[in-house]
């Protein structure tokens, strides 16, 4: 497909867990559909002058929340790939937007999968070294339900390589437009 065409496809939204690589792929599929890309957790980092972490510890998880929400509703009709936080789908208003902004694109992957991503990593408040598995496990069993409902898309993330799901995202785009 020409260039031209690549970037006139609808622009993704890219849910799921910390560490499935919403940011990671979010960048690839920037370069290929020459569109920018909005990563909503730096967004609230930038509006709040600070890092999550102390967002979470000064200011709390609902304060959070509410800078989550506003920064997607701020880009949400963005012509922009969006790569959200894995919380976002916790609020309803938030579920709204993202069924009213199609094509949402769910990257599934199992804790598993994600623990040995996310480990070490101390910019995730939600998550301690000691008990990453299992607070995981928690949140996809929280989760999975709420990433589906909003999904128009769901991407098995740890059967696949970035290349491969870049690709799948294009095809998809590149069918729904059809
Ligand atoms: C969160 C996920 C994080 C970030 C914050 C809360 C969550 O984003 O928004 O730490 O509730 O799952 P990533 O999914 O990009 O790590």
């Amino acid at each position: 497909m020409k260039q031209q065409s690549l970037s006139a496809l609808p622009r993704p939204v890219l849910i799921g867990l910390m560490g499935c690589g919403k940011s990671s792929i979010g960048r690839r599929l920037s370069q290929e559909l020459k569109l920018p890309l909005v990563d909503l957790d730096d967004a609230i980092v930038e509006k709040a002058g600070m890092g999550i972490p102390d967002i979470f510890a000064k200011l709390g998880e609902e304060a959070f929340r509410d800078m989550e929400s506003a920064v997607l509703a701020d880009h949400i009709e963005d012509r922009a790939i969006l790569a959200t936080g894995g919380g976002v789908v916790l609020r309803k208003a938030n579920r709204g937007l993202l069924k009213a902004h199609p094509p949402v694109i769910w990257l599934k992957a199992a804790p598993e999968f994600l623990a040995r991503r996310i480990a070490g990593d101390s910019n995730r408040p939600l998550i301690t070294n000691q008990d990453t598995l299992e607070k995981l496990t928690t949140l996809a069993v929280e989760r999975y339900p709420l990433y589906e409902a909003c999904a128009d898309l769901v991407i098995d993330r740890d059967e696949a390589k970035k290349g491969e799901i870049v690709s799948l995202i294009i095809q998809y785009l590149e069918k729904v437009q059809a």
